[in-house]
């Protein structure tokens, strides 16, 4: 059945383009714009520029019901839609500072093209603050509208988590703030005819950004425990999975999270600084926020230290010694390197003098590292003799240990505890995983 609204969507990334694909599917005429040629041409052929199973098939049944996304940089086309969803990017600079650059042209490339009675939503991750201080003066210059008597606006963040097999663009629960109540039951009932998901309404806009910023920090804040775990309990000889194995058997208040060689992605690594910073700027320190983003920007640095020790043990330097990096992805079985620790694995290893080999089969640019990228796992494995597993794609999983011995690998580090220890140890590489050897 087809849905008289008209949807505008702004970014066609790993948020945008789940969206619009759903969007399209609900019967909803989509316009998606973006400001990559090569993402328009795409999407206009129902082709994924994302390596993502659900996507792919969201996209796939769009053709097979002969009907598409209108993917366009006109934002001329803002007009004819009811429904505007922001997507863009929403990095940090060099110095962690909140990059909004995407949400501004964003807000000015619609509110140049804006008419009364239309909702804007934005979906993209910010700190408590950006939609009112930022988007709505923007919209409201261009445009010469009036935000919440002419149009309405909303944030609902998006939470999608790319890879995940159970949680979906389509099932995950939504969470909307708008300026004003016509606007946050107007907007809620658009998403409940594009999702499953619950959609629950609250009282803010800044209560709505903030829910994002606290998922995200969560998840960083816990992670960077078990990882500062892992790195005590490797002093204790204590395994940290087995510890998490066994704390997990608590049926209540315990939650197992994982350490690793870094944390990556758009989000996890990014998403706490929007808070340390707009805090800041308003008189507040979150100092365990800031410990957090400390400790798990130290985990590349001790992945790399733990190869060095093993290397010493076997009176090996690491000075000119030839070490690959397996995966260079922020997590196994995608294709998205924003933010991976791989690359600091990398520029690691280079300044203390090892030759470095990457080899990464989902991405075919690897941006900074092409002189050491190699094409094939057997070109790898012919030139490192020192590995660092950093994304664990589920190839990698299958290879046998005995490939690896016979390749003659000494040393394996195991930056996501994947590997099946007990294989690599009894074909006599030495194996390490992070607080799990
Ligand atoms: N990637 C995730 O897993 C994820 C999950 C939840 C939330 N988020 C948040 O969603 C937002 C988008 O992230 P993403 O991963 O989809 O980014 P992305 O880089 O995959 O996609 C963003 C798209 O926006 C386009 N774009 C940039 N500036 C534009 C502009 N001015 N006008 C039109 N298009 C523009 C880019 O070309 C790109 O195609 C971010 O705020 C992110 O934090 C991301």
């Amino acid at each position: 059945m087809e849905n008289k609204n008209i949807i505008g969507i702004i970014g066609l990334g790993y948020v945008g383009l789940p969206l619009a694909s759903l969007a399209r599917l609900k019967g909803f005429k989509v316009y998606g714009f973006d400001i990559n040629a090569s993402i328009i041409e795409k999407v206009n052929n129902n082709e994924s520029h994302i390596e993502d199973k659900s996507l792919k098939t969201l996209l796939a049944k769009l053709k097979k019901e002969n009907k598409k996304i209108e993917a366009t940089d006109d934002f001329t086309k803002i007009k004819e839609c009811d429904f505007v969803f922001i997507c863009v990017p929403t990095p940090v600079k060099e110095n962690h500072m909140p990059d909004l650059t995407p949400v501004k042209s964003a807000s000015e490339s619609i509110a140049k093209n804006m008419r009364r009675g239309q909702c804007i939503v934005l979906e993209s991750t910010v700190y408590p603050g950006v939609t009112e201080e930022v988007m709505i003066p923007i919209l409201e210059k261009f445009s010469n509208l009036k935000a919440g008597i002419d149009f309405d606006v909303a944030h609902c963040p998006e939470r999608i988590d790319p890879g995940n097999k159970k949680w979906n663009v389509s099932n995950i629960p939504r969470v909307i703030g708008a300026l004003t109540k016509d606007g946050l039951d107007k907007i809620a009932k658009v998403y409940s005819k594009i999702i499953d998901g619950e959609i629950i309404k609250l009282s803010s806009i800044k209560a709505a950004e903030a829910v994002k910023i606290i998922e995200n920090s969560f998840r960083d804040i816990n992670i960077a425990f078990v990882n500062e775990l892992a790195m005590s309990f490797d002093k204790f000889g204590i395994d940290i999975l087995e510890v998490i194995k066994g704390a997990s058997t608590k049926p209540f208040a315990f939650m197992p999270h994982f350490p690793s060689c870094g944390v990556g992605g758009h989000c996890i690594p990014v998403d706490p600084y929007y808070l340390i910073q707009k805090a800041k700027d308003i008189g507040f320190e979150h100092k365990f926020l800031k410990l957090a983003r400390e400790i798990n920007n130290h985990m590349p640095d001790y992945t790399v230290k733990i190869l060095e020790n093993e290397m010493k043990k076997l009176k090996i330097r690491l000075r000119k010694a030839n070490v690959g990096i397996l995966g260079m992805t922020y997590k196994e079985n995608i294709d998205d390197l924003r933010e991976s620790p791989a690359f600091k694995i990398a520029h690691l290893l280079k300044k203390k003098g090892a030759n470095v080999f990457v080899f990464e089969p989902h991405v075919k640019n690897i941006r900074g590292l092409e002189k050491e990228k190699v094409e094939t796992l057997d070109e790898f494995l012919s030139k490192a003799q020192y590995i660092i597993v950093a994304s664990p794609h589920k190839e990698f999983l299958q290879i046998p240990a005995n490939k690896f011995k016979d390749a003659g690998i000494k040393i394996i580090i195991d930056g996501k505890n994947k590997l099946a220890r007990e294989d690599f140890k009894k074909e006599g590489i030495v194996y390490r995983g992070i607080g799990h050897n």
